[in-house]
C-alpha cells in the first residue's frame, strides 16, 4: 500500500496540475512522509492523503494578475468575525485642524474660500502646506495608550492612516524623502509604534495608504499624459507599498486615492497576486475594493462602495461602512462643534445595522497633532466597548438571520450564531411588553435579554412571533437591548 501513495499515476496527475513550484513542494512533503512511513514500517494514507491536499490547497492558492483570479481569493476568515474596527485619520492635516483632512486642496487645489481665508488670516504670506509639518510633533502620543482605548471599544482591527492624498508617510518611506513621520515633524515611526501596541493586545493591524497624491509632481506628469505613462507607480507607489507590507505586515490594506486612473496604471492585479501568493501576510491580510476607477463594489476583498456606504438590502458580497465620529470630517478639526458629533446611541444604531446587513463597521476618530485622541472620542469609544461588553455575543462572529430587520414599537434588528438568534431593540421600550413577528418559536425557545440572568416569559403569536414580558431593564447610555432567542426557526 505505500508504494499506492507514490503511484505513477498519482504523481503524472500532480504533474500535470501542479505549477513547477508546488510540485517541489509536494515532492517535498511526500518524501518526509516516506521516511517516517517507512520506520512506521506501513503505509499511513492519512499522511498521504493530507500531503495530497495540501498540494491541492497550495495550488489553488496560486493567484494571477486578473480580477477573476485575485476576486476568487476567500476572504480570511477573522475579518468577517471582528465586525468592529477603529479607523484612525492622524497626519498633517491634522495641524491646521480646519474644514477636514482635504485641508490642502481645499485651500490650494479648488482654492475654496473659506480656506483661501483661513489661512490669509491666521499665517503669514508665504506660509506653505510644507510649513505645518514641524508642528506635527506627536509630543503626547503613546501608542500603548491609545491600543488600550482601542481595546477598551471592544474593536478587533485599527486601521491606520499610514499615507493620506497629501503624501506624507507616518514611517520612514525611503520613497517619501523628506516628507515623512521619521524626517521631519515627530521624527518617530508612528506606523510601527501603533502596529507594536495594537499586536501586543492582539488586535489586527491594517494600514491605510492612498494611491494618489494631490500635488505629487509625478503623478501630475502621469495625469498630464492620460496615465499612459507610470513614472508615479514605478518610482513612488508601488515601491513604497511593498516597503509598508514588507515592514509591518499589515493584517488589512485599506487601499484609496485610486479612481483618477484604472487598475492597470496602479498596477493593482500584479500588486495583489504578490500580496496573496508570496508577500509575508498572504494568508491573514485582507483588502478592500479601491484599486482604480471602476473597481469600487466590484473587485478586491470586501467592499467599502462609497464612504459611509449605506445597502438599503442585504448586499451580496463582505462590506464595511466606514464612519466618523465627527459627522463633518475624518481628520482631527479645531472648529468640531458638539452637535457635528455622533451621540453614542446613533452610533450602536448604526453599528448593529451594518452587522445585521453582514457589515462591518470601522469607526473613525482624529487625533490632534500632539497625538492625542480628542475626550469627546475617548468617551464615545468607551460608551461602545460598555455596550459590547454586554452585547457583543449578539455581534462578533454572527450571521445575517434570514430576517433582518421589522418594525415593532421600536425598530429591531436580527443577527444569529449558531442555533442563537439575537433580536436587537434599537431604543428604549416604554411598555414591558414587547411583541417580535418573524421568529417562530417551538416549546423549547428560551428567550432571554444579555446582560440580565433570569429567562423572560413569553408568549407565542399566531402564526409567528412572539411577545415577551421584558425585565426591569437596566439602562446603558447606548440605548439597544439584546433579546438572545434560542429554539426558534
Ligand atoms: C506593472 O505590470 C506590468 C505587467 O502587467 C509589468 O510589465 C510592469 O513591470 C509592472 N510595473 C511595476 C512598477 O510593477
Ligand atoms: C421601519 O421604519 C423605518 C422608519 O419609518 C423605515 O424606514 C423602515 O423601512 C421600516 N422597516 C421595515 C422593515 O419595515
Amino acid at each position: 500500500m505505500i508504494k499506492s501513495c507514490y503511484h505513477k499515476e498519482v504523481f503524472k496527475t500532480l504533474r500535470m496540475n501542479c505549477s513547477h513550484r508546488f510540485q517541489r513542494l509536494h515532492t517535498v512533503v511526500c518524501l518526509r512522509n516516506k521516511t517516517a512511513l517507512e520506520k512506521m514500517g506501513s503505509c499511513n494514507w492519512i499522511l498521504c492523503v493530507m500531503s495530497l491536499l495540501l498540494c491541492m490547497s497550495q495550488m489553488t492558492a496560486m493567484y494571477t494578475p486578473d480580477w477573476d483570479s485575485i476576486d476568487s481569493r476567500p476572504l480570511p476568515k477573522w475579518y468577517d468575525e471582528a465586525k468592529v474596527g477603529i479607523f484612525v485619520h492622524w497626519g498633517v492635516f491634522s495641524v491646521p485642524g480646519f474644514g477636514s483632512e482635504w485641508f490642502w486642496w481645499n485651500w490650494q487645489g479648488a482654492k475654496s474660500p473659506p480656506y483661501v481665508d483661513f489661512m490669509s488670516k491666521n499665517y503669514p504670506p508665504g506660509f506653505t502646506y510644507a510649513d505645518f509639518a514641524p508642528e506635527f510633533r506627536a509630543i503626547f502620543f503613546d501608542p500603548n495608550e491609545w491600543a488600550d482605548l482601542f481595546e477598551a471599544s471592544g474593536a478587533k482591527y485599527v486601521v491606520l492612516t499610514t499615507k493620506h492624498h497629501e503624501g506624507f508617510t507616518n514611517w520612514g518611506s525611503p520613497f517619501s524623502w523628506n516628507w515623512n513621520s521619521v524626517d521631519t515633524g515627530p521624527h518617530r515611526d508612528l506606523t510601527g509604534e501603533l502596529g507594536d501596541a495594537i499586536r501586543k493586545k492582539s488586535l489586527h493591524y491594517g494600514v491605510y495608504n492612498s494611491l494618489f497624491e494631490w500635488f505629487n509632481p509625478m503623478y501630475l506628469s502621469d495625469k498630464k499624459n492620460g496615465f499612459k505613462t507610470q513614472e508615479f507607480p514605478r518610482n513612488k507607489i508601488l515601491p513604497e507599498l511593498y516597503n509598508l507590507v514588507v515592514r509591518y505586515k499589515p493584517d488589512l490594506i485599506w487601499s484609496d486615492g485610486d479612481w483618477e486612473a484604472p487598475d492597470t496604471y496602479w498596477n493593482s492585479t500584479e500588486f495583489l497576486a504578490w500580496l496573496y501568493n508570496d508577500s509575508p501576510v498572504k494568508d491573514v491580510v485582507v483588502t478592500n475594493d479601491r484599486w482604480g476607477a471602476g473597481c469600487y463594489c466590484k473587485h478586491g476583498g470586501y467592499y467599502n462602495c462609497a464612504d459611509k456606504f449605506t445597502p438599503e438590502t442585504i448586499p451580496k458580497h463582505k462590506w464595511e461602512k466606514c464612519q466618523s465620529i465627527d459627522m463633518q470630517s475624518w481628520g482631527y478639526r479645531r472648529n468640531m462643534k458638539l452637535q457635528d458629533l455622533m451621540d453614542l446611541p446613533a452610533i450602536i444604531k448604526d453599528l448593529v445595522y451594518v452587522v445585521a446587513f453582514g457589515g462591518n463597521y470601522l469607526l473613525n476618530v482624529g487625533p490632534t497633532p500632539d497625538g492625542m485622541i480628542p475626550v469627546v472620542f475617548q468617551e464615545r469609544l468607551t460608551g461602545l466597548g460598555g455596550w459590547l461588553k454586554v452585547n457583543g455575543e449578539a455581534i462578533y462572529a454572527t450571521k445575517p438571520w434570514r430576517v433582518q430587520t421589522e418594525n415593532s414599537t421600536l425598530t429591531v434588528w436580527y443577527t444569529s450564531k449558531d442555533s442563537n438568534v439575537y433580536a436587537i431593540i434599537v431604543g428604549k421600550p416604554t411598555e414591558n411588553l414587547f411583541q417580535i413577528s418573524a421568529p417562530v418559536t417551538t416549546k423549547s425557545t428560551v428567550v432571554t435579554m444579555l446582560g440580565t440572568p433570569t429567562p423572560l416569559q413569553w408568549n407565542a403569536l399566531q402564526p409567528a412571533g412572539l411577545i415577551v414580558l421584558l425585565p426591569k431593564i437596566p439602562d446603558p447610555p447606548g440605548q439597544a437591548w439584546t433579546l438572545k432567542l434560542e429554539g426558534v426557526s
